[in-house]
């Protein structure tokens, strides 16, 4: 199994390019399934997430195809990649097991697959090493819409009433980014028209909205918490480019954070990372925005405190908790960081701890004591973004740290170890 070798104690130099958002990409091809016609994606990362989902949908029928556009001699390592989907026929209305168990976003066929062909059959994900994570509010959805629900040794099946899905009311009780996501897909297809109230507002759902637009639903209210979707009857091929990975980008800030010097980001989407900027910006990074490029460095001084919530977006993202709670073990003082959005995302607290960390947890909130220096040792990675914290920790860290079972990076972060070298790093990958 591969590890990452890191040496600490090298600051940054360099450019980085930041790659789209997988959390786009899974949802934009899911959505290809709502269509018989070509969609194109570009800017699709090289994840493995993206090929488990590849996989689905090409077991569902569809037929994909991957162009690679190399960069430019000399230019920052990183790969921008076209990916074309047609679904012309579906083969198979099951998710099965196998896929769905290694990724839970494979949920997200339900919606395309149900509005399609009015039937879909989906295993339960089962639990996840971050928290149980159900899936009622995607079922919920499929329910407001007409779909008649059953359970069936591990899979949800969902059936459309005769003449298919029928607009209707969907009221979120809690935000949820995949259940919005499926209610849109299903509600582009269904008759009349369907409100969504309590979506969720991720920049990735703007993203799926916009590809979803050019195919030729009707949907108002976008980036709003309130969607409208007036169906159609069929949806037609578009092309579509993913938006910008903002955790991706999150992540090289928090790595920055840690080890000073000074890095370009870019293609990255500042004004889809508020909340990051804004506590990033308080504990000490400085960031310039010129010509499509965020220059990062760090203030002189000591890096400040700063208490932390995870809400849903606009608020402090989940997935850069970990990240940010590594670098405020080197601010001066204490901070808090509550996990408001799923249980069980303390993981890496033991890890950081091995290194020298001081942080105590209570429930769900985590106090970290700063400052501690932090000292290499040999980890294990136990979620992705618990895994680019370990990172971005062995980097600040003094000596060398070796990360052992790094194949949930992989699922997340394209050529990391890549991007970080290029940038003066001491970072190696071995099998
Ligand atoms: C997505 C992201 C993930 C991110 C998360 C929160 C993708 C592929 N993944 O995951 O990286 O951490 O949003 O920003 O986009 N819940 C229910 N019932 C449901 C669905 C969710 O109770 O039917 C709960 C979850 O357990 C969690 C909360 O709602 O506590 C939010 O989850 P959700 O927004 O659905 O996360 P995902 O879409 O799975």
């Amino acid at each position: 199994m591969d590890k990452l070798h890191i040496i600490g104690g090298r600051p940054l130099h360099g450019r980085i390019v930041i790659g789209g958002a997988k959390n786009a990409a899974l949802p934009l091809m899911c959505a290809a399934l709502l269509t018989r016609e070509k969609v194109t994606l570009d800017n699709v990362p090289y994840l493995a997430d993206i090929t488990t989902m590849a996989k689905l949908l090409m077991q569902h029928g569809a037929a994909l195809s991957l162009q690679d556009n190399p960069p430019p001699l000399g230019s920052a390592p990183h790969y921008s990649r076209r990916l074309t989907l047609e679904a012309t026929h579906i083969a198979s209305i099951t998710a099965p097991y196998d896929l769905v168990r290694t990724m839970r976003a494979s949920v997200l066929v339900l919606g395309p697959l149900l509005a399609r062909e009015g039937r879909a059959k989906v295993s339960l994900p089962g639990g996840c090493a971050i928290g149980t994570r159900p899936i009622d509010l995607h079922l919920m959805a499929m329910e407001a819409l007409g779909a008649r629900i059953t359970l069936e040794e591990g899979y949800v099946l969902a059936e459309a009433p005769a003449g298919g899905l029928k607009g209707g009311d969907i009221h979120f009780e809690k935000v949820s980014v995949g259940a919005t996501e499926n209610a849109l897909m299903a509600a582009c297809l269904a008759s009349g028209t369907t409100c969504i109230r309590n979506a969720a507002r991720e920049p990735e759902i703007g993203d799926l909205t916009a590809l979803l637009t050019a195919m030729g639903a009707r949907i108002e209210g976008a980036g709003t918490d309130t969607l409208i979707i007036h169906g159609v009857t069929s949806l037609a091929g578009a092309q579509h480019r993913v938006i910008a990975d903002r955790i991706e980008t999150g992540s090289y800030l928090a790595a920055l954070a840690m080890t000073g010097g000074e890095i370009e980001l870019e293609g990255a989407r500042p004004d889809t990372l508020g909340a990051v900027i804004e506590a990033m910006d308080h504990i000490g990074v400085k960031m310039v925005e010129e010509e499509g490029i965020l220059r990062v460095t760090r203030r002189a001084g000591a890096l400040t405190p700063r208490d932390i919530i995870t809400e849903p977006y606009p608020g402090f993202p989940t997935d850069m908790q970990a990240q940010l709670m590594t670098i405020l073990t080197q601010a001066e003082g204490d901070s808090a960081i509550s996990e408001t959005i799923f249980e069980n995302r303390f993981m890496h607290v033991p890890e950081l701890t091995r290194m020298g960390a001081r942080i105590s947890v209570s429930g769900h909130t985590a106090t970290v004591h700063g400052r501690t220096p932090l000292k290499g040792a040999p980890v294990m990675a136990t979620d992705l973004r618990a895994s680019v914290s370990l990172v971005i920790a062995a980097l600040g860290a003094e000596g060398e740290t070796t990360i052992s079972r790094i194949y949930h990076l992989d699922r997340g972060y394209e050529r990391l170890e890549e991007k970080l070298a290029a940038c003066g790093a001491e970072i190696k990958r071995v099998r």
